[in-house]
């Protein structure tokens, strides 16, 4: 089932949320908000919290993170990591998981969550616990209901909601849970090098793709460009689409912050050239031009293939012409503006799409959207890549939908990149680990 990940807590002006393990204020209409959204959804806590609340909250199953181990507290169940916990909440089946707390708790799920309730408490109070700031690059607030203090309630306060911006969701996962999960594929993955693939069309992929270390001439043509752009001091307005297409923000970045973020690193962008030199494909499309460069090299597979490419923002979109212009790539087909108003309709005049590059937008719902557009124009021989496959927990459930999808017969896992194809041969569907 789909659900969200959610904090919801309650902080003081000044981001505090306890003291002496203990809540700083009494603020029963808060406790009423908080049982209401919770009732029957699976809240996760840090070992502190849980002491402080004295018993299992009813209606709810508890999970509990701590560290050690043969503790079992009565009506909860244990987790020894943020992984485990939101693994065993996710048996429970619902909408909406809670992390409840406490302070250390919240800090290492920031990155994750895509939701925060936020009961913001109108006092400035001593406290040894806070709550992360909210990044208002990253999160917008989409509700707030305020409420004075009363004889019952002793501060102020205001119920506000905060969903995280869709553009800006990138690089979701901490860099330690990111370098964790990649020693676990790297552990997991087969060798590289396609001893014990069984498989030709797989062991054909290896040998001579993904292991094809020729220098080719675009790579000393485009690489030059990406290294001016990661040095220019350029400034471009950038859009951010929210919901129903409206421009959320704009923001002004630096041309190489724009590409320090955004751009694919050249060891993937080259595969990507070679998957398209490989297979061929006469038409393509991608989703996410950023400042142009994987759309330079996958232009330079071979001079009749057909480039799509999708770029939301305007002055970015202009800055990937001026580099194409600069290699003499005057094939490549731009197409402006959001993803969700430009797709559907772009793709009712091409007739088949050979080969996807899916780097636009690292939300599940939007990638799994985009995806199932895509599959229409999909053929057999069709190759789809999908970007940062295990950057946040969406996009690896993204990723574990497109691989159950009906038509996908094999995927194979980069860890950066996953690769989907629709080979008719493979009887049985494979999914496929491969160091790279
Ligand atoms: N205002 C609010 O909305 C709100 C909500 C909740 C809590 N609070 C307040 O917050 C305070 C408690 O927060 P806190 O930061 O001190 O503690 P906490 O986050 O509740 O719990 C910390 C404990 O969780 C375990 N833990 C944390 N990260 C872990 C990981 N990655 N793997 C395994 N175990 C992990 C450890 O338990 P072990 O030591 O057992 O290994 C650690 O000591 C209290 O004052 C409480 O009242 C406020």
């Amino acid at each position: 089932m789909d659900y969200t990940l959610s904090h919801i807590v309650a902080a003081a002006e000044n981001d505090v949320i306890g003291r002496q393990n203990k809540l700083p204020w009494h603020l029963p209409n808060d406790f009423r908000y908080f049982k209401n959204k919770t009732w029957g959804m699976p809240i996760i806590m840090g070992r502190k919290s849980f002491e402080a609340l004295k018993e299992p909250l009813p209606g709810r199953m508890n999970i509990v993170i701590t560290t050690q181990t043969g503790w079992k507290p009565e009506g909860a169940e244990i987790a020894h990591s943020i992984e485990d916990a939101i693994a065993q909440a996710q048996k429970a089946d619902t909408r909406e998981i809670f992390i409840i707390g406490g302070g250390e708790i919240f800090r290492q799920t920031m990155d994750v969550v895509s939701r925060i309730y936020l009961t913001r408490v109108h006092a400035r109070v001593e406290g040894d616990t806070l709550y992360p700031q909210i990044d208002p690059d990253l999160w917008h607030r989409v509700q707030a209901d305020s409420f004075a203090a009363n004889d019952k309630n002793e501060y102020g306060y205001t119920f506000e909601v905060w969903e995280r911006k869709e553009i800006a969701h990138k690089g979701v996962y901490s860099p330690g849970t990111l370098a964790l999960k990649f020693v676990r594929y790297w552990w997991h993955a087969r060798n590289g090098k396609g001893h014990g693939i069984h498989s030709p069309f797989i062991y054909d992929l290896v040998t001579r793709v993904l292991n094809d270390s020729k220098s080719y001439p675009c790579y000393h043509q485009i690489e030059p460009l990406r290294k001016a752009l990661l040095k220019e001091d350029t400034v471009l307005r950038v859009d951010d689409f929210g919901a129903g297409s409206a421009v959320l923000a704009s923001k002004d970045r630096k041309v190489r912050s724009i590409a320090r973020s955004s751009l694919k690193d050249k060891k993937f962008a080259q595969l990507i050239f070679r998957l398209a030199q490989y297979y061929h494909p006469v038409t393509v499309v991608e989703l996410g031009t950023s400042l142009g460069i994987t759309s330079a090299y996958l232009a330079s597979a071979y001079p009749d293939l057909n480039l799509y490419t999708f770029e939301g923002s305007g002055q970015i979109a202009q800055r990937a012409r001026e580099v194409w212009q600069e290699l003499g790539l005057d094939r490549i087909r731009l197409i402006q503006g959001d993803f969700d108003k430009t797709l559907e309709p772009s793709l009712e005049s091409i007739r088949q799409v050979d080969m996807a590059f899916v780097d636009g937008n690292h939300r599940k719902d939007p990638t799994l959207r985009y995806f199932s557009m895509l599959k229409k124009r999909a053929t057999p021989k069709s190759v789809f890549i999908f970007d940062d496959i295990h950057w946040s927990l969406e996009m690896e459930e993204a990723w574990g939908e497109i691989q159950k999808a009906p038509g996908v017969t094999v995927t194979v896992d980069l860890f950066f990149i996953g690769l989907v194809f629709f080979n008719p041969d493979f009887k049985a569907i494979q999914h496929f680990q491969i160091r790279f």
